[in-house]
C-alpha cells in the first residue's frame, strides 16, 4: 500500500462536521471500501461526479451519522485512503467558533494559520515510533496557499447576501486554533485564544492538515461559523443547540459551494495551476539510505 501510488486525477472534496454528511448535490456513482495500513476511513469513499463528468472523492469524517468523536478520527486512514485513489488536492470543511465580532454565525472563513491546542492521544505522523525514518514536514504554511486563494473566490461567488467570506489579508493572519474537545472551551480559554491572534475554533482541522502535508497533497479548509465560542460575557457560552441550528443552514450553503469550487478546481489541477507537492517531502527525511 504505497503512500505515492496514484492511479486517478479526482480532485477531491473531504466534509466533517460541517453537518453534511453527503454531497447530495453532485452524482452517485459509487462507494469504495478502502482498507489501509492504518485502518479503515471514517466513512466507504463516495465517488460523486461533477456536471463536467470529472469525478471527485468524498469521506465523511466524523462517519455518515457523525458517531465518530474528532478524537477518534482516524486522519491517517483517511489521507492514505484518499492518497491510494489519487486524489491531488482536498477541500475539507469544517464548523467552527467564532472568536471575533466581525465574524458572525454563518459566515464562511478560509484560514491560513493554525494553533495547535490538541492532545498527544491523536496519532499526527506517518513517521511514528517504529519506523525507523525520521522525518520533519515543514508547517510554517500548514494549508495550500496556491489552492486556498484559488478557491476564495468562487466560495464568495455563490455566497447568500449578508454572508461575508473572512482570510489573511497582508500581513494580518487568518488564525485557527484546533482544541481537543470534545467539552467545548471556556470562557477564560477563549479570552486566551483571542489574545494569542486565533479568529475561530474547532477540533477537526489536525493531524489532518499535518498528515495531508506528510502525504505530499494539496489542502485548504473552508471554515463555516455556528456560534461565538465561550468570549462574550454578555451572552450564554456555546451550546449544541446553537450549533446545530446554525449548521443545517450552513451545510446547504456548503454544499453549493463545494460544487462551485470542485467544478473549477478540477480543470485547474488538470492545467496545473495549482502546483503539484508531489516530492514536498524530500528535504525532510532525515534517516540516511545505509
Ligand atoms: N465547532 C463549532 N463551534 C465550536 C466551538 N465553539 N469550539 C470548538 N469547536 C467548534
Amino acid at each position: 500500500f504505497p503512500l505515492t501510488f496514484s492511479h486517478l486525477s479526482y480532485s477531491l472534496l473531504q466534509a466533517e462536521g460541517s453537518g453534511f454528511y453527503k454531497l447530495d448535490v453532485l452524482k452517485h456513482v459509487k462507494e469504495v471500501d478502502v482498507e489501509t495500513p492504518w485502518g479503515s476511513p471514517s466513512s466507504k469513499v463516495m465517488i460523486l461526479e461533477l456536471p463536467s463528468g470529472a469525478q471527485i472523492a468524498f469521506i465523511a469524517r466524523h462517519g455518515i451519522s457523525h458517531s465518530i468523536t474528532p478524537s477518534e478520527v482516524n486522519g491517517q486512514a483517511n489521507i492514505a485512503a484518499l492518497k491510494h485513489l489519487g486524489v491531488k488536492a482536498i477541500v475539507a470543511f469544517s464548523a467552527v467558533g467564532s472568536l471575533r465580532e466581525e465574524i458572525k454565525p454563518g459566515d464562511f472563513i478560509i484560514p491560513n494559520q493554525v494553533i495547535d491546542r490538541t492532545k498527544s492521544i491523536r496519532q499526527h505522523t506517518y513517521f511514528g515510533p517504529g519506523q525507523g525514518l525520521v522525518a520533519h514536514a515543514m508547517f510554517g504554511e500548514p494549508f495550500t496557499p496556491e489552492l486556498s486563494s484559488f478557491i476564495a473566490p468562487l466560495v464568495k461567488q455563490v455566497l447568500p447576501t449578508g454572508l461575508n467570506l473572512h482570510t489573511n489579508t497582508g500581513d494580518r493572519d487568518s488564525t485557527l486554533v484546533c482544541m481537543e474537545g470534545p467539552q467545548f472551551s471556556t470562557r477564560a480559554e477563549s479570552r486566551m485564544y483571542r489574545q494569542l491572534g486565533a479568529d475561530i475554533i474547532n477540533m477537526s482541522v489536525l493531524p489532518e492538515a499535518k498528515l495531508a502535508k506528510e502525504a505530499e497533497l494539496a489542502y485548504s479548509l473552508i471554515c463555516t461559523s455556528t456560534d461565538y465560542d465561550a468570549w462574550r460575557i454578555d451572552e450564554e457560552p456555546v451550546t449544541v443547540a446553537e450549533v446545530i441550528k446554525t449548521l443545517t443552514t450552513n451545510a446547504e450553503n456548503s454544499k453549493f459551494v463545494a460544487q462551485n469550487v470542485l467544478q473549477h478546481l478540477h480543470d485547474a489541477i488538470a492545467a496545473n495551476e495549482i502546483p503539484s507537492q508531489d516530492g514536498s517531502m524530500q528535504y525532510s527525511i532525515v534517516t540516511s539510505k545505509d
